[in-house]
């Protein structure tokens, strides 16, 4: 939710930071803040909204040291303000903390503090953690012992980096269950600690992640890892393949558009080594797949938020048709309180771009405390989702930035049509020519997919005719009914247009009376098995004067002749039609967010990764 940076070394800690932030700011931008121990004292620069406010405040007011931490925040508890903005300060102005997540039992613990006579300055239940270790430390604590002593007390979901003016050879951080992560990034002389990779990627590429209950004391030379009691940890640095470049925006003007357009370099890697094109078979090795598992498979419930539950509908789409496994796609937020009926031979199936979506994670951990096999579809390498996984099928993108998913929704689009065929191989519900002919269909996907994006300025021009509509209707059916659930999504998260995806069949059962013509309706209708159903879609649709957008394959005159605009797709095979018809419907809300002059990549009251409940 918040982005997290922290450095030790021997540089200039401020630009480094400052930086860092700046690759983190998709995960929240209410307000953003920055401490650098300068001279023996704690400096502090904070600024209520984006971070390039606190640039500035830099600028103006200049701050420089060789330890600092910084944050970006996505408020939860008190207003966007820069009072409340992190990092926080104690009473002594001596130690200094910025935080993730939530302290569950602020309130009593604020109440304890104040009456022992800390003075709070801020409505956040983060300024509780320093007023914490500030009372510990005063009882003769050092540093760690009274960070350990903190993380004892606070409840909830919580990361936090925290630093002291009297042992400044340390910054402190902990990962105490499922807000977000903590990568501590190694360098020459120098160390990190950040929320996610793309902030230190610029400097390091060796790595550790911590797991949920364990903290790190980071000095200058490298990382002690315990458990949150101080049980010493073993850890291994990894090296991360993600190359820096693929966290700038290069010549775009916003990620979001650099990452439609990344769609067919990142569904080619999708593809790459997992497909065997000569024996028409599929390989998914980190999913520890095995027949026997396979065969004793008797349901899925594929678990996810948003864009990614979305991803799951299609999946549900697959899996039933070709490998005749039950699948239910159930919204993280929901799966935990509906006491869902859960065995070792079900499997519960995460989706996730960030996977610290603290609502799927729940529910993968539902799964697992009933005795289920945990797979995810992950896109963050060292997650949360990934760590606890039995399986997984790492989705190939590099990192998302853009706060609206594209790349991270078309790559498990394609891992679960692998996916579908690997477990319908395995159970032999698919003969071989089937089989061979859905494995050879994945060779197209790419080129189709930059045959759309070649298409772009047809789709500008349809977007000038949207861009001051009021609402909007998506509609669908069939594979591509979640589709119209996505191309919603798209629209009114970025665009603040109300947009509705439906299944078309259930326009009639009460959403039509919202039609007239000033509420567009767009039909998703490729020449897929529904096609002649959206054709009456269409008309009922056209009888009562809405304007039609229709996506449609190349040389359907029946729906030029019935839409008002078309926006075309190459022929496409229909299961794999859904990776195809949504690119249009991203590149569509791209440009009328982009014509109605609106932030894009960091839309109002969103982030990225959502890991509070
Ligand atoms: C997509 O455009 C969204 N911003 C959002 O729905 C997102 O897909 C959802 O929060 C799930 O995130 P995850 O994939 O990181 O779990």
């Amino acid at each position: 939710m918040c982005g997290i940076v922290g450095y030790i070394g021997a540089r200039n800690a401020t630009p480094i930071i400052l930086g860092g932030l700046k690759k983190l700011e998709y995960r929240g931008y209410d307000s953003a803040g920055i401490a650098v121990l300068e001279n023996d004292k704690i400096e502090l620069r904070r600024e209520a909204g984006k971070l390039s406010r606190l640039t500035d405040a830099v600028q103006k007011s200049p701050l420089s040291g060789q330890i600092g931490i910084g944050h970006t925040r996505w408020a939860t508890h008190g207003a966007p303000s820069q009072q409340n903005a992190h990092p926080h300060l104690g009473c002594t102005e001596r130690v200094v903390v910025v935080h993730n997540g939530i302290v569950e039992n602020f309130l009593e613990l604020r109440d304890e503090l104040s009456k022992n006579g800390a003075e709070f300055k801020s409505e956040t239940d983060t300024e509780t953690i320093v007023h914490l270790v500030e009372h510990y430390l005063a009882t003769g604590l050092n540093l760690v012992e009274a960070a350990q002593a903190t993380f004892e007390q606070i409840r909830g979901a919580n990361v936090i980096v925290l630093m002291s003016a009297d042992e400044p050879d340390k910054i402190v951080t902990a990962r105490i269950g499922n807000a977000g992560g903590v990568v501590v990034g190694f360098g020459e002389g120098e160390m990190f600690a950040a929320s996610d990779i793309p902030a230190i990627l610029e400097h390091t590429r060796r790595v550790i992640f911590l797991e949920s209950g364990q903290m790190g004391v980071v000095t200058q030379d490298g990382a002690e890892i315990t458990t949150v009691e101080g049980k010493p940890v073993e850890v291994q640095a990894r090296t991360i393949a993600w190359d820096p470049v693929s966290a700038e925006k290069g010549e775009f003007r916003h990620f979001m558009e650099k990452e439609i357009h990344e769609q067919v370099r990142s569904l080619t890697d999708t593809l790459a080594g997992r497909v065997d094109f000569d024996e028409g078979r599929i390989r998914l090795p980190q999913l520890n797949l095995t027949s026997e598992i396979a065969q004793k498979i008797e349901k899925i419930y594929i678990v996810a938020c948003g864009t990614a539950a979305y991803a799951g509908m299609v999946g549900k789409y697959l899996i039933e048709s070709v490998a005749r496994i039950p699948v239910e796609v159930d919204i993280g937020s929901e799966f935990r309180y509906r006491d869902p009926i859960v065995n070792e031979n079900t499997v519960v199936l995460a989706i996730s771009q960030s996977g610290e979506t603290a609502d799927t994670l729940a529910a993968m951990e539902e799964g697992r405390s009933k005795g289920a096999i945990l797979w995810s579809i992950v896109n963050a390498i060292g997650s949360q989702a990934m760590r606890i996984s039995d399986g997984v099928i790492p989705m190939q993108t590099g990192p998302e930035i853009g706060v609206a998913s594209t790349k991270a929704f078309t790559a498990p689009l394609v891992d679960l049509y692998l996916l579908a065929v690997l477990l319908a191989d395995l159970r032999g519900t698919l003969d071989a020519a089937k089989r061979r002919q859905m494995v050879a269909d994945l060779r197209l996907v790419p080129d189709l997919v930059g045959q759309v994006l070649e298409r772009e300025s047809d789709i500008e021009k349809v977007a000038h005719a949207l861009k001051d509509i009021k609402g909007c209707l998506y509609l669908g059916r069939g594979i591509n009914m979640p589709i119209a659930y996505e191309g919603a999504l798209k629209l009114k998260e970025i665009s603040y247009v109300h947009a509705e995806g439906y299944p078309a069949g259930e326009m009639k059962h009460g959403p039509i009376a919202l039609i007239d013509e000033e509420m567009p309706v767009i039909c998703l209708a490729p020449r897929d098995p529904w096609h002649e159903k959206m054709i009456s879609q269409i008309q009922q649709a056209k009888a009562r004067n809405s304007p039609v957008i229709a996506v449609a394959t190349d040389g359907d005159e029946v729906i030029a002749d019935m839409a008002d605009h078309v926006l075309w797709i190459p022929p496409t095979p229909w299961m794999l039609s859904p990776v195809i018809t949504v690119i249009p419907l991203q590149v569509l809300a791209y440009h009328i967010a982009s014509l109605r002059g609106l932030d894009v990549d960091q839309p109002r009251n969103l982030a990225k990764s959502v890991t509070v409940e």
